[in-house]
Protein backbone atom coordinates (compact mmCIF):
# COMPACT_ATOMS: atom_id res chain seq x y z
CA UNK A 1 0.00 0.00 0.00
CA UNK A 2 3.03 2.45 1.10
CA UNK A 3 3.85 2.74 -2.54
CA UNK A 4 0.26 3.54 -4.35
CA UNK A 5 0.64 6.40 -1.98
CA UNK A 6 4.09 7.14 -3.30
CA UNK A 7 2.79 7.18 -6.67
CA UNK A 8 -0.19 9.61 -5.84
CA UNK A 9 1.32 12.52 -4.34
CA UNK A 10 2.65 14.75 -7.01
CA UNK A 11 5.50 15.09 -4.66
CA UNK A 12 5.81 18.77 -3.97
CA UNK A 13 7.52 18.44 -0.88
CA UNK A 14 10.23 20.14 -1.76
CA UNK A 15 8.77 23.44 -2.76
CA UNK A 16 6.42 23.28 0.36
CA UNK A 17 9.72 22.95 2.86
CA UNK A 18 11.17 25.72 1.04
CA UNK A 19 8.21 28.08 0.56
CA UNK A 20 7.96 27.24 4.87
CA UNK A 21 11.54 28.24 5.36
CA UNK A 22 11.09 31.60 3.37
CA UNK A 23 8.34 32.96 5.26
CA UNK A 24 9.10 31.62 8.61
CA UNK A 25 10.55 34.94 9.19
CA UNK A 26 7.09 37.04 8.94
CA UNK A 27 5.45 34.50 11.66
CA UNK A 28 5.84 34.73 15.65
CA UNK A 29 4.15 30.85 15.71
CA UNK A 30 3.16 27.93 13.35
CA UNK A 31 -0.16 25.94 14.08
CA UNK A 32 0.52 22.51 13.23
CA UNK A 33 -2.84 21.12 12.14
CA UNK A 34 -3.11 17.14 12.61
CA UNK A 35 -6.03 15.09 12.78
CA UNK A 36 -6.62 14.30 16.47
CA UNK A 37 -7.80 10.78 15.15
CA UNK A 38 -4.39 9.92 13.81
CA UNK A 39 -1.81 12.58 15.05
CA UNK A 40 1.63 10.91 14.37
CA UNK A 41 -0.06 9.33 10.86
CA UNK A 42 -0.94 12.97 10.13
CA UNK A 43 2.11 14.30 10.78
CA UNK A 44 4.79 15.23 8.37
CA UNK A 45 7.97 13.79 9.59
CA UNK A 46 9.80 16.51 8.59
CA UNK A 47 8.05 19.26 10.33
CA UNK A 48 10.38 19.60 13.46
CA UNK A 49 13.84 20.17 11.07
CA UNK A 50 11.64 22.48 9.32
CA UNK A 51 10.24 24.45 12.29
CA UNK A 52 13.15 24.66 13.89
CA UNK A 53 13.42 27.25 16.78
CA UNK A 54 10.09 28.20 15.86
CA UNK A 55 7.44 28.34 18.26
CA UNK A 56 4.43 26.04 17.46
CA UNK A 57 1.45 24.73 18.48
CA UNK A 58 0.36 21.37 17.91
CA UNK A 59 -3.57 21.36 16.77
CA UNK A 60 -5.15 18.29 17.43
CA UNK A 61 -8.25 18.90 15.28
CA UNK A 62 -11.06 16.59 14.65
CA UNK A 63 -11.16 16.01 18.35
CA UNK A 64 -14.69 15.76 18.38
CA UNK A 65 -14.45 12.53 16.24
CA UNK A 66 -11.52 11.40 18.07
CA UNK A 67 -11.97 9.04 21.59
CA UNK A 68 -11.92 11.74 24.51
CA UNK A 69 -9.24 9.43 26.63
CA UNK A 70 -6.96 9.37 23.67
CA UNK A 71 -7.32 12.89 23.20
CA UNK A 72 -6.06 13.70 26.58
CA UNK A 73 -2.94 11.00 26.31
CA UNK A 74 -2.02 12.59 22.58
CA UNK A 75 -2.27 16.32 24.32
CA UNK A 76 -0.18 15.08 26.97
CA UNK A 77 1.89 13.60 24.73
CA UNK A 78 3.19 16.56 22.35
CA UNK A 79 3.27 18.86 25.83
CA UNK A 80 5.98 16.23 27.10
CA UNK A 81 7.66 16.92 23.42
CA UNK A 82 8.18 20.80 24.28
CA UNK A 83 5.01 22.03 21.93
CA UNK A 84 1.74 23.82 22.90
CA UNK A 85 -0.84 21.48 22.09
CA UNK A 86 -4.47 22.07 22.15
CA UNK A 87 -7.95 19.69 20.82
CA UNK A 88 -9.92 21.70 18.84
CA UNK A 89 -13.32 21.66 16.87
CA UNK A 90 -12.83 23.86 13.75
CA UNK A 91 -16.89 22.90 12.56
CA UNK A 92 -18.04 24.63 15.89
CA UNK A 93 -14.71 26.34 17.63
CA UNK A 94 -14.52 24.55 20.64
CA UNK A 95 -11.14 24.60 21.81
CA UNK A 96 -9.86 28.32 19.66
CA UNK A 97 -9.60 30.78 23.01
CA UNK A 98 -7.67 27.68 24.07
CA UNK A 99 -5.65 28.04 20.98
CA UNK A 100 -5.24 31.71 21.14
CA UNK A 101 -4.25 31.79 24.90
CA UNK A 102 -1.34 28.75 24.10
CA UNK A 103 -0.14 31.07 21.41
CA UNK A 104 -0.04 34.09 24.13
CA UNK A 105 1.53 31.80 26.47
CA UNK A 106 4.33 30.57 24.25
CA UNK A 107 5.03 33.67 23.05
CA UNK A 108 4.83 35.81 26.58
CA UNK A 109 8.55 37.00 26.44
CA UNK A 110 8.14 38.47 23.32
CA UNK A 111 4.58 39.79 23.33
CA UNK A 112 5.91 41.58 27.20
CA UNK A 113 9.40 42.95 25.36
CA UNK A 114 7.35 44.82 22.63
CA UNK A 115 4.73 46.16 25.07
CA UNK A 116 7.35 47.76 26.65
CA UNK A 117 8.45 49.42 23.47
CA UNK A 118 5.39 50.43 22.89
CA UNK A 119 4.35 48.37 20.06
CA UNK A 120 1.06 46.50 19.59
CA UNK A 121 0.02 44.24 16.78
CA UNK A 122 -1.56 41.20 16.30
CA UNK A 123 0.26 37.60 16.85
CA UNK A 124 1.48 36.30 13.25
CA UNK A 125 0.94 32.86 12.87
CA UNK A 126 1.37 30.14 9.85
CA UNK A 127 -1.47 27.18 9.68
CA UNK A 128 0.07 24.21 8.02
CA UNK A 129 -1.23 20.35 7.60
CA UNK A 130 -1.72 17.59 5.35
CA UNK A 131 -4.86 17.69 3.40
CA UNK A 132 -8.40 17.48 4.41
CA UNK A 133 -6.77 17.80 8.11
CA UNK A 134 -9.20 21.05 8.12
CA UNK A 135 -7.12 23.80 8.09
CA UNK A 136 -9.61 25.68 5.63
CA UNK A 137 -11.88 25.05 8.24
CA UNK A 138 -10.13 26.55 10.77
CA UNK A 139 -9.29 29.50 9.06
CA UNK A 140 -12.72 30.51 8.29
CA UNK A 141 -13.73 29.62 12.17
CA UNK A 142 -11.24 32.06 13.14
CA UNK A 143 -12.03 34.58 10.48
CA UNK A 144 -15.56 34.27 10.93
CA UNK A 145 -15.99 34.37 7.47
CA UNK A 146 -15.33 31.76 4.86
CA UNK A 147 -12.04 33.64 4.05
CA UNK A 148 -10.21 30.44 3.05
CA UNK A 149 -12.01 28.51 0.25
CA UNK A 150 -12.20 24.89 1.32
CA UNK A 151 -10.70 22.53 -0.98
CA UNK A 152 -11.34 19.10 -0.21
CA UNK A 153 -8.97 17.50 -2.86
CA UNK A 154 -5.91 16.23 -1.20
CA UNK A 155 -2.67 17.60 -2.95
CA UNK A 156 -4.08 20.87 -4.89
CA UNK A 157 -2.42 24.13 -4.19
CA UNK A 158 -3.59 27.47 -3.38
CA UNK A 159 -2.36 31.17 -3.21
CA UNK A 160 -0.67 31.94 0.25
CA UNK A 161 -2.57 34.49 1.63
CA UNK A 162 -2.86 36.51 5.29
CA UNK A 163 -6.51 36.11 6.78
CA UNK A 164 -6.99 38.66 9.59
CA UNK A 165 -8.69 36.58 12.34
CA UNK A 166 -9.61 39.49 14.82
CA UNK A 167 -7.38 42.13 16.23
CA UNK A 168 -5.32 39.66 18.09
CA UNK A 169 -4.32 37.45 15.14
CA UNK A 170 -3.05 37.20 11.52
CA UNK A 171 -3.05 33.86 9.99
CA UNK A 172 -0.46 32.79 6.91
CA UNK A 173 -2.26 30.01 4.92
CA UNK A 174 0.44 28.07 3.10
CA UNK A 175 -0.12 27.23 -0.72
CA UNK A 176 0.91 23.33 -1.08
CA UNK A 177 0.51 20.68 1.29
CA UNK A 178 2.90 18.87 3.88
CA UNK A 179 3.56 15.47 3.33
CA UNK A 180 1.98 12.52 6.08
CA UNK A 181 4.79 10.11 5.99
CA UNK A 182 4.96 6.60 4.13
CA UNK A 183 7.27 4.46 6.09
CA UNK A 184 5.13 1.56 7.78
CA UNK A 185 1.97 0.18 5.95
CA UNK A 186 -0.84 1.59 9.44
CA UNK A 187 0.38 5.20 8.49
CA UNK A 188 -1.10 4.42 5.13
CA UNK A 189 -3.98 2.51 6.25
CA UNK A 190 -4.89 5.23 9.22
CA UNK A 191 -4.60 8.18 6.12
CA UNK A 192 -6.88 6.31 4.06
CA UNK A 193 -9.41 5.40 6.52
CA UNK A 194 -9.94 8.61 8.04
CA UNK A 195 -10.09 10.02 4.11
CA UNK A 196 -6.78 11.74 4.43
CA UNK A 197 -6.51 9.79 0.89
CA UNK A 198 -8.62 9.56 -1.76
CA UNK A 199 -11.00 6.27 -1.97
CA UNK A 200 -10.32 5.59 -5.48
CA UNK A 201 -6.74 5.13 -4.96
CA UNK A 202 -6.93 2.80 -3.12
CA UNK A 203 -8.75 -0.13 -2.15
CA UNK A 204 -12.16 0.63 -0.32
CA UNK A 205 -12.87 -2.44 0.27
CA UNK A 206 -9.09 -3.68 1.83
CA UNK A 207 -9.48 -0.93 3.67
CA UNK A 208 -12.97 -0.91 5.01
CA UNK A 209 -11.52 -4.90 6.15
CA UNK A 210 -8.63 -3.32 8.05
CA UNK A 211 -11.46 -0.99 9.89
CA UNK A 212 -13.02 -3.77 10.59
CA UNK A 213 -10.58 -5.28 12.26
CA UNK A 214 -9.28 -2.29 14.22
CA UNK A 215 -12.33 -1.79 15.26
CA UNK A 216 -13.08 -5.71 16.43
CA UNK A 217 -9.93 -5.25 18.26
CA UNK A 218 -9.60 -1.76 19.50
CA UNK A 219 -13.74 -0.49 19.86
CA UNK A 220 -15.44 -3.92 20.07
CA UNK A 221 -18.27 -2.07 22.17
CA UNK A 222 -18.64 0.87 19.65
CA UNK A 223 -18.66 -1.58 16.56
CA UNK A 224 -21.66 -4.02 18.04
CA UNK A 225 -23.78 -1.40 18.96
CA UNK A 226 -23.67 0.28 15.58
CA UNK A 227 -23.95 -2.92 13.53
CA UNK A 228 -25.92 -5.16 16.03
CA UNK A 229 -23.00 -7.55 16.40
CA UNK A 230 -22.87 -10.63 18.73
CA UNK A 231 -20.12 -12.25 20.17
CA UNK A 232 -19.27 -15.03 17.59
CA UNK A 233 -19.34 -12.40 15.18
CA UNK A 234 -16.48 -10.23 16.68
CA UNK A 235 -14.48 -13.99 16.72
CA UNK A 236 -14.67 -13.53 12.73
CA UNK A 237 -11.73 -12.58 10.80
CA UNK A 238 -12.02 -9.01 9.18
CA UNK A 239 -13.46 -10.26 5.86
CA UNK A 240 -16.05 -12.25 7.03
CA UNK A 241 -16.88 -9.31 9.98
CA UNK A 242 -17.04 -7.27 6.99
CA UNK A 243 -19.65 -9.75 5.06
CA UNK A 244 -21.64 -9.94 8.49
CA UNK A 245 -21.97 -6.08 8.44
CA UNK A 246 -23.03 -5.98 4.76
CA UNK A 247 -25.73 -8.76 5.29
CA UNK A 248 -26.89 -7.08 8.09
CA UNK A 249 -27.37 -4.52 6.08
CA UNK A 250 -28.90 -5.68 3.16
CA UNK A 251 -26.25 -4.94 1.03
CA UNK A 252 -26.43 -7.99 -1.28
CA UNK A 253 -26.52 -8.22 -5.19
CA UNK A 254 -27.49 -11.32 -7.08
CA UNK A 255 -27.07 -14.73 -4.94
CA UNK A 256 -26.86 -13.29 -1.99
CA UNK A 257 -23.62 -11.92 -2.38
CA UNK A 258 -22.51 -8.88 -0.62
CA UNK A 259 -22.18 -5.45 -2.27
CA UNK A 260 -18.63 -4.86 -1.15
CA UNK A 261 -18.10 -1.53 -2.93
CA UNK A 262 -21.27 0.01 -1.18
CA UNK A 263 -20.24 -1.96 2.15
CA UNK A 264 -17.18 -0.59 2.18
CA UNK A 265 -18.15 3.11 1.21
CA UNK A 266 -21.07 3.10 4.08
CA UNK A 267 -18.86 1.38 6.62
CA UNK A 268 -15.41 4.29 6.08
CA UNK A 269 -18.56 7.08 6.04
CA UNK A 270 -19.81 6.02 8.76
CA UNK A 271 -16.17 5.98 10.73
CA UNK A 272 -15.29 9.33 9.22
CA UNK A 273 -18.65 10.86 10.25
CA UNK A 274 -18.41 9.95 13.50
CA UNK A 275 -21.79 7.87 13.56
CA UNK A 276 -19.79 4.52 14.85
CA UNK A 277 -18.27 6.30 18.04
CA UNK A 278 -15.49 8.78 19.45
CA UNK A 279 -12.57 7.04 17.69
CA UNK A 280 -8.80 7.23 17.49
CA UNK A 281 -6.64 4.97 15.53
CA UNK A 282 -3.30 5.39 17.37
CA UNK A 283 -2.01 5.41 20.47
CA UNK A 284 1.17 7.38 21.76
CA UNK A 285 3.78 5.34 21.94
P1 LIG B 1 -7.92 21.29 4.58
O1 LIG B 1 -8.10 22.76 4.38
O2 LIG B 1 -6.86 20.99 5.60
O3 LIG B 1 -7.69 20.50 3.33
O4 LIG B 1 -9.27 20.70 5.24
P2 LIG B 1 -10.75 21.32 5.22
O5 LIG B 1 -10.81 22.52 6.10
O6 LIG B 1 -11.21 21.47 3.82
O7 LIG B 1 -11.55 20.16 5.97
C1 LIG B 1 -11.71 18.86 5.43
C2 LIG B 1 -12.96 18.22 5.99
O8 LIG B 1 -12.84 18.05 7.41
C3 LIG B 1 -14.24 19.03 5.78
O9 LIG B 1 -15.31 18.10 5.65
C4 LIG B 1 -14.43 19.75 7.10
O10 LIG B 1 -15.76 20.12 7.36
C5 LIG B 1 -13.96 18.66 8.06
N1 LIG B 1 -13.47 19.21 9.34
C6 LIG B 1 -12.51 20.14 9.51
N2 LIG B 1 -12.30 20.36 10.83
C7 LIG B 1 -13.15 19.54 11.50
C8 LIG B 1 -13.39 19.29 12.91
O11 LIG B 1 -12.75 19.85 13.81
N3 LIG B 1 -14.35 18.36 13.18
C9 LIG B 1 -15.04 17.69 12.23
N4 LIG B 1 -15.97 16.82 12.62
N5 LIG B 1 -14.83 17.90 10.91
C10 LIG B 1 -13.90 18.80 10.56
P3 LIG B 1 -16.07 17.90 4.29
O12 LIG B 1 -16.98 16.76 4.50
O13 LIG B 1 -15.11 17.86 3.19
O14 LIG B 1 -16.85 19.24 4.14
P4 LIG B 1 -18.18 19.74 4.89
O15 LIG B 1 -19.28 19.05 4.17
O16 LIG B 1 -18.09 19.35 6.33
O17 LIG B 1 -18.14 21.22 4.69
Amino acid sequence: MPSNIIQWFPGHMATTRRVMKENLGAVDIVFEVLDARIPLSSRNPEIEAILGEKKSVVILNKSDLADPKKNLLWKEYFHKNGNGAVLLDSKTGKGLSELMQEAKRLLREKLLREKEKGMSRPIRAMVVGIPNVGKSTLINRFAGAKKAQAENRPGVTKQMQWVKAGPELELLDMPGVLWPKFEDETTGENLAITGAIKDSILQSVEIACILCERLKNDYPAELSNRYRLNDADLEKDAYDLFCTIGRKRGMLIGGGEINEERCAAMLLDELRGGVIGKITLEEPN
